[in-house]
């Protein structure tokens, strides 16, 4: 190459650089949930006390050492409270009583006892947008029992002109799949369920159910949990209806031709509405209340939210009224990935949080849950340590699902055993575009019968394939894993006060590398660093920040890494394999 052509380069470099950006954290001492780590359970399949292969509460109190180990901060238990278990557990019959399956009051008792011995937190699932149709107030409103009649959303629908029949109030669609109005021929009216028609929505223009779902987080709080994870939240309120009593139609959307996809619908009349926000405003004054007057640690409020950030960050509060502690980011999941993912998704990712949170809110980054594909099937199998690094070297507080710590994938299910009603309600041909089972197959915790989750004949979903090499045990056993890449992560960011308080500037590099750097006066940088991409490539983390020193500290690094911790590497000329992640740190 020609001096020219060398120079011409070396400034297209630079202004590649120049896209990094740089977000200023403030270093005064955080809150318990600033920085923490929570972990979601999916209760059913974490572990199987009395052999019926099903998750109990049993089962995760005897396995709450085992968080403990990881350093993890706070559990969110996914729903644990009494249900049909059409949606398992999001189809709530009783808000105050446990669901049998899973155990008893005192079980749940003895499992607040326990994680508080161990300095745990736990945080449970409020699920405040519907209830189980199986539910008493929901049977009371079909009844129009006095205090109940317009507990959910009814109406009349509409009569077609032609047809001379009647037909649902508007073309609302649920989430899985068909109308969102079913018909009840006690009650002669239609009734909303933006999710499974077992799932009425509950009506929160009536103020005695405003009441009441703070009833259920006070009562959840004075057992001694630390907060909630509350669900589905942008569909609790819908369009009201029309002068003359009608609710409008959804426009269509043109992203799909299937009609009995949601998708189908632009669904802006269902989702996304202004007095959702403010519902949220005041379950944070529920939850400061209860501190106020008990004292304790702040209870956290978490977010369940895919919207927009525009509408996403109105959780967090403003000026003058306090929000959400943290609306869920979810942008690292609706990052486009099947089977990998690319640096620049990943920054558009990061950007999308980090330059639209309002002013000295908390960050948050998540990879999985129980609704996705498995964040190792999603990003692919070699980025599995990339993604886990990743979520702990941003700012703010991460969330783990279930496995991620071992690396585990999606399992297969079987139509016959498909169990998701978002499955169910498809078909045999199409149902793997629908089904969540896939990442809700048992924790696996051995190489054993059933992983170590039951000593079940059959436990309710089959285990992924991959559990005698991806589990617990033989993950503690070898010398590295992905399960002490995870420990030694949660570990760092314990104890580093530049991942905690530090700025962040981060790039893209070569296309397939994603870097960020941490840094903070008097305490060491943090240098990230992950090969996306599927060939292995050479960078100059100089193109990062031209101030960095010439080499630099290994603190940690991906499984499928050839380097030794400890050694002192080279900035520049910086050879990384596919899938190769690495941690530095500089004085
Ligand atoms: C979101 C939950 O995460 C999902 O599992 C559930 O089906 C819906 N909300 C309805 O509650
Ligand atoms: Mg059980």
């Amino acid at each position: 190459m020609q001096p020219l052509q060398l120079s011409i380069l070396a400034f297209c470099l630079v202004a590649l650089c120049q896209t990094c950006q740089d977000t200023e954290s403030s270093t005064t001492t955080k809150d318990w949930w600033e920085t923490a780590q929570f972990y979601q359970i999916y209760p059913r399949s974490f572990k199987d006390s009395d052999g019926d292969g099903i998750g109990d509460l049993n089962g995760i109190t005897s396995t709450l050492e085992y968080l403990k180990d990881l350093g993890v901060t706070a559990a969110w238990l996914s729903p644990i409270f009494k249900s049909p278990m059409v949606d398992f557990g999001y189809d709530i019959s009783d808000f105050f009583d446990i669901q049998p399956e899973y155990g008893t009051l005192d079980d749940f008792r003895n499992l607040i006892k326990k994680a508080n011995e161990l300095g745990l937190k736990i945080i449970l699932d409020f699920v405040p947008n519907h209830s189980s149709d199986e539910n008493d107030w929901f049977k009371k409103s079909v009844k129009r029992e006095k205090g109940y009649a317009d507990y959910y959303i009814w109406h009349d629908g509409k009569v077609n002109a032609t047809t001379g029949k009647r037909e649902p109030p508007s073309n609302w669609l649920q989430a899985f799949r068909g109308s969102a109005w079913e018909w009840v021929e006690e009650r002669q009216q239609y009734y909303l369920h933006q999710f499974a028609v077992q799932q009425p929505d509950l009506n929160y223009r009536n103020p005695d159910v405003v009441a009441q779902m703070k009833r259920v987080l006070r009562y959840w709080l004075n057992e001694g949990v630390a907060g909630f994870r509350c669900d589905a939240v942008p569909v609790l309120f819908e369009v009201e209806p029309d002068e003359n009593g009608q609710y409008p139609d959804e426009a269509v959307s043109g992203l799909t031709d299937d009609v009995d996809n949601r998708n189908y619908l632009k669904n802006e009349l269902i989702e996304n509405r202004a007095e959702t926000i403010d519902m949220a405003y005041q379950w944070r004054t529920v939850m400061d209340d209860h501190q106020r007057i008990y004292g304790g640690d702040t209870r956290v409020l978490l977010i369940e939210t895919y919207a927009p950030p525009a509408y996403t960050m109105q959780f967090y509060g403003n000026r003058s009224v306090k929000g959400a502690h943290l609306p869920f980011n979810f942008n690292l999941i609706t990052v486009p990935a099947s089977n990998g993912v690319s640096a620049s998704s990943i920054k558009t990712a990061v950007d999308n949080w980090l330059l639209n949170m309002p002013a000295g809110r908390t960050a948050n980054w998540v990879i999985g849950n129980h609704d996705q594909r498995r964040a190792a099937s999603r990003y692919g199998v070699a980025n599995t340590d990339a993604m886990n690094m990743l979520v702990m070297s941003l700012p703010g507080a991460s969330v783990t699902y279930q496995g991620e710590e071992l690396g585990m994938t999606d399992g297969w299910i079987s139509w016959a055993d498909t169990q998701d009603p978002a499955a169910c309600n498809s078909n045999q041909n199409v149902y793997e575009q629908f089904t969540r089972d896939p990442s809700r197959t048992p924790f696996q915790w051995t190489s054993g019968n059933n992983a170590g989750f039951s000593t079940a004949a059959k436990t309710w979903l089959p285990l992924a394939s991959d559990y005698k090499t991806i589990n617990v045990e033989t993950e503690l056993a070898a010398s590295s894993s992905h399960l002490k890449i995870y420990k030694a992560l949660v570990e760092m960011r314990k104890s580093s006060k530049t991942l905690q308080n530090g700025s962040t500037k981060y790039a893209v590099l070569s296309e397939d590398v994603f870097v960020i750097k941490r840094s903070l006066s008097n305490s060491p940088t943090i240098i990230y660093v992950a090969n996306l991409g599927s060939s292995s490539v050479t960078v100059d983390l100089r193109e990062l920040d031209k101030t960095l020193t010439s080499s630099l500290i290994l603190e940690l690094c991906s499984l499928n890494s050839m380097k030794a911790v400890g050694a002192s590497i080279e900035t520049k000329n910086l050879e990384l394999l596919a899938g190769e992640a690495l941690i530095f740190t500089s004085n």
